[in-house]
C-alpha cells in the first residue's frame, strides 16, 4: 500500500476535487498535507471547502490559487511543497462549453497537463516512491450502441472538443510513464453526481430549475443514456487506485447504473416534489424538448470489473439514496447556489484572490 506525505490535488475547488479533499481528510483519514492547486475559474469555489479551510488551513491544508497553464507557477508550487503525489483533476469539464469555446479546453486540459507532467518530472527525477494520478472520463471511449460496455482496452474515440482534450491528456500521462518511467495511474469515470456540483450539469441544473419554476431543457429525444456514480464512490475508487493500483495501469470507474435522461428526470421530479412539497404534475409541465447537443454521444456504460476484482472496490451509495441526498443538499444550500450562479461570487473571487492567476 502506497503512503504519501504531501499530495497536490489540482482542481480541488471544483465539484469532484472539493469532495475528494473532504473524503481524504475525513473518511480516508489521510494524515499528510494536501495542496489545493486551483485557479478558481467560474467552476472553482473555495466555499465548497470552508469547513476544511477553517479546521486545517495553513496546517495540513494549503489552497494555492495557481493556473496550470502557467508552467513557471506550477514549478514554483512543486518547489514550495515537495509533493510525493499529484492527483490531477483540474480541467474545463463541461461538454456544452467545449462546443461553444474549445480553446480553454485545449489550453487547460492538454497544455496544463503537460505543464504538470514536466514540473513533476523535473522535481521527481527518477524517483519511484512518487505518483502522478490522472482523473479522466469515460467520454474518451466515444459512444456506445444499445449493448456493450467500455473496458480498459476499448479503443479511444473521443467525439467532442472536451473528450478529445481529455483523451490527449490521457495519452500524455501514459507517454510520460512509458518514456520517462514516471509512476502514474489513470482512472476513467462515468457521470458523477452529488453535492457541490456546478448547476450547469444535468442533475443540479434540473433540481435548480424545478426550484425556480424554470423550463427543464431535455436535449433531443431524451433517450441518451449515462451511467451515474455518486461522487464519494468515485473518490473512494480514486484513492484505492492511488494507494493500491499498479503503476502504468488504467482503471474504469462506473456506477453500473444506466439511465435514459428522460427517465432520470421523471424520477428526479418525484423526489424534488416529495422533498419540497411541490406538485409533481406542475413540475412535469416544465419539461421542454430543446435542440440536441451537436455530436451528442448516445450511450455511456462502464465495465468496472477490473477495479472490483483487482482492488476490491465497492460502491457505498445506492442511486435512490444518492439522488435524495443530492436533492436535499441543493434544497438546503440556496446561498452556495445563488453565489455560484449570480456572478456575485465571481466578484468575490476577484476581490479576495485578485484576477485569474
Ligand atoms: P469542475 O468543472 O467542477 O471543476 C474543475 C476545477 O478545475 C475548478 O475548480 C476549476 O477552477 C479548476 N480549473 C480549471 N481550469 C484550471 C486551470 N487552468 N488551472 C487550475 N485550475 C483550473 O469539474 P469536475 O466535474 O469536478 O471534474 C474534475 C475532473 O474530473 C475533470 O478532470 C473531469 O474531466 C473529470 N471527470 C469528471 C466527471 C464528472 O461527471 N463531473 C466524470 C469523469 C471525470
Ligand atoms: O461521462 C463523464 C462526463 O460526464 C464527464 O467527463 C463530464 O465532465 C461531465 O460534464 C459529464 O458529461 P455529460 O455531457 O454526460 O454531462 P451533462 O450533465 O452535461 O449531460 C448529461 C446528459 O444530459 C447528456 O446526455 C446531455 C443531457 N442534458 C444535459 C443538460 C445540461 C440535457 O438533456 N439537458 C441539459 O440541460
Amino acid at each position: 500500500m502506497r503512503k504519501f506525505n504531501t499530495i497536490i490535488v489540482t482542481g480541488g475547488a471544483g465539484f469532484i476535487g472539493s469532495n475528494l479533499i473532504r473524503y481524504l481528510f475525513n473518511t480516508a483519514r489521510f494524515g499528510g498535507r494536501i495542496v489545493n492547486l486551483d485557479c478558481l475559474t467560474y467552476a472553482g469555489n473555495p466555499d465548497s471547502l470552508s469547513d476544511i479551510e477553517a479546521e486545517r488551513g495553513g496546517k495540513t491544508y494549503f489552497p494555492e490559487k495557481t493556473d496550470i497553464r502557467n508552467a513557471e507557477a506550477v514549478r514554483a508550487i512543486f518547489a514550495k511543497y515537495a509533493p510525493d503525489a499529484v492527483c490531477h483533476l483540474a480541467a474545463e469539464s463541461h461538454v456544452d462549453r467545449s462546443i461553444h469555446g474549445p480553446r480553454d479546453f485545449i489550453e487547460t486540459n492538454v497544455m496544463g497537463t503537460f505543464n504538470l507532467l514536466e514540473a513533476a518530472r523535473e522535481a521527481w527525477k527518477d524517483r519511484e516512491d512518487v505518483l502522478f494520478h490522472h482523473v479522466s472520463t469515460d467520454e474518451v471511449f466515444g459512444s456506445l450502441g444499445d449493448s456493450g460496455y467500455f473496458t480498459e482496452t476499448t479503443p479511444y474515440d473521443p467525439r467532442s472538443p472536451y473528450s478529445a482534450s481529455k483523451a490527449a491528456s490521457d495519452h500524455l500521462v501514459m507517454a510520460w510513464h512509458h518514456t520517462y518511467r514516471m509512476p502514474v495511474t489513470l482512472t476513467n469515470c462515468s457521470n458523477n453526481y452529488g453535492p457541490y456540483q456546478f448547476p450547469e450539469k444535468l442533475i443540479p441544473l434540473m433540481i435548480m430549475n424545478m426550484v425556480e419554476g424554470k423550463a427543464l431543457p431535455v436535449y433531443g429525444d431524451g433517450k441518451n443514456i449515462r451511467d451515474w456514480v455518486y461522487v464519494e464512490d468515485h473518490n473512494s475508487a480514486v484513492w484505492k487506485v492511488m494507494t493500491e493500483g499498479k503503476t502504468g495501469e488504467t482503471y474504469n470507474i462506473g456506477g453500473e447504473n444506466e439511465w435514459e435522461n428522460l427517465k432520470l428526470l421523471h424520477r428526479l421530479i418525484e423526489i424534488v416534489a416529495a422533498e419540497s412539497n411541490k406538485d409533481p404534475e406542475a413540475l412535469r409541465a416544465l419539461i421542454a424538448y430543446v435542440k440536441d447537443r451537436p455530436g451528442h454521444d448516445r450511450r455511456y456504460a462502464i465495465d468496472c470489473s477490473k477495479l472490483k476484482r483487482e482492488l476490491g472496490w465497492k460502491q457505498g451509495m445506492s442511486f435512490e439514496e444518492g439522488l435524495k441526498a443530492t436533492v436535499r443538499w441543493y434544497l438546503a444550500n440556496p446561498r452556495w447556489i445563488a453565489r455560484v450562479k449570480s456572478g456575485e461570487y465571481r466578484n468575490w473571487v476577484e476581490k479576495n484572490y485578485g484576477s485569474r492567476g
